[in-house]
């Protein structure tokens, strides 16, 4: 069985796009947030960073869920799988697979913004897990956690890294939220990238074939089509630097020219300054000691820390008190 409930009014993302666009282009310096990457040519574009042979963290992710989703499904006995910004099905299917062979599992809720994207998921998984209920939210995992459906125990899933996007202060507004719809005793399960030689983390952020530069300004190409933009795609250069103070991998467009953009479906003019240099995604790396400073301060006690064999990436379990 598939439902699916939609929190977002249909107008609810290219409003938010204006608003961000507005408040990011109109800033010094100028910033796009990094969830505008993902139209459909993004998230094409994101599945070949994925494969690229510097962009270890899906690998790294992947190989502890393969070793860890039995031992997940016993820690938690969940009944119900939550995954938020439900990315790459296939990780989610080991974990489902995982929870489903412990016999607990009767629930996946998928969350995701694009409503699109969210039923083509829910019904794929909904064709290979036909006893499971797939009840899919349409909604943003910043603003829509409450009423997540679904039996407890919950297992509340964010993975990827998708974590080290979000500014600290972003990061302890969610972590608080989550532990706020869950009753104690429910989960959080965390996928973390963590901090190393710079050389690999630039390098996994600027791989050789350019595949993140495309990935990077097609930003550009999506305020172009949803917003009539002018960008000059092409005279934009992708910039990726290691900030050791902040411990994250900030992403930006330099502008190779001086340039006048217009974006008229928010009357707005922009200039850029030759070598300007816009940020357009932050991704924040981690050590054991932060991860468990920031969520038991949000209220979650911790109950297992996994790395892959070279200990690039964590997994991390952590209970609602
Ligand atoms: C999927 C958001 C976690 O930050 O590593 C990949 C996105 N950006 N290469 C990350 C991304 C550049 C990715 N996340």
């Amino acid at each position: 069985m598939t439902l699916i409930d939609v929190h977002l009014t249909p107008d609810y993302t290219s409003r938010a796009l204006r608003e961000d666009a507005r408040a990011g282009l109109t800033a010094d310096p100028k910033w796009l947030a990094p969830k505008w990457f993902y139209d459909a040519r993004g998230s094409e574009l994101f599945e070949q960073i994925t494969r690229l042979p510097e962009y270890y963290p899906t690998r790294a992710e992947r190989e502890i869920l393969q070793a860890r989703a039995a031992e997940i499904a016993q820690l938690t006995g969940a009944h119900t799988l939550v995954e938020l910004g439900s990315g790459s099905s296939e990780k989610t299917r080991l974990l489902l697979d995982g929870l489903r062979d412990h016999g607990t599992l009767n629930t996946f809720v998928p969350l995701d913004v694009s409503e699109t994207a969210l039923r083509e998921a829910a019904a794929a998984i909904n064709a290979d897990y036909p006893q499971l209920t797939v009840h899919g939210v349409v909604g943003d995992f910043t603003a829509h956690l409450d009423k997540l459906p679904g039996e407890a125990p919950r297992v509340v899933a964010f993975l990827g890294g998708t974590i080290g996007n979000l500014l600290p202060t972003e990061r302890e507004t969610f972590y608080t939220s989550v532990r706020d719809v869950l009753e104690p005793g429910e989960w959080l399960l965390v996928g973390t990238d963590l901090v190393k030689n710079p050389a690999t983390l630039v390098a996994a952020y600027d791989d050789s074939a350019g595949v993140t530069g495309e990935f990077n300004r097609n930003v550009l190409r999506v305020l172009n089509r949803q917003l009539g933009a002018d960008f000059d795609v092409d005279s934009f250069t992708h910039v990726a630097v290691w900030d050791p103070e902040n411990e994250w991998i900030e992403m930006h467009l330099r502008a190779d020219r001086a340039m006048k953009v217009l974006i008229p479906e928010i009357r707005l003019e922009v200039d850029f300054a030759e070598g300007e240099e816009m940020s357009t995604e932050i991704s924040a790396k981690f050590h054991r000691y932060g991860v468990e400073a920031e969520l038991g301060k949000a209220g979650f006690t911790p109950a297992a820390w996994w790395t892959d064999t070279e200990e690039r990436y964590a997994l991390s379990l952590w209970q609602a008190i």
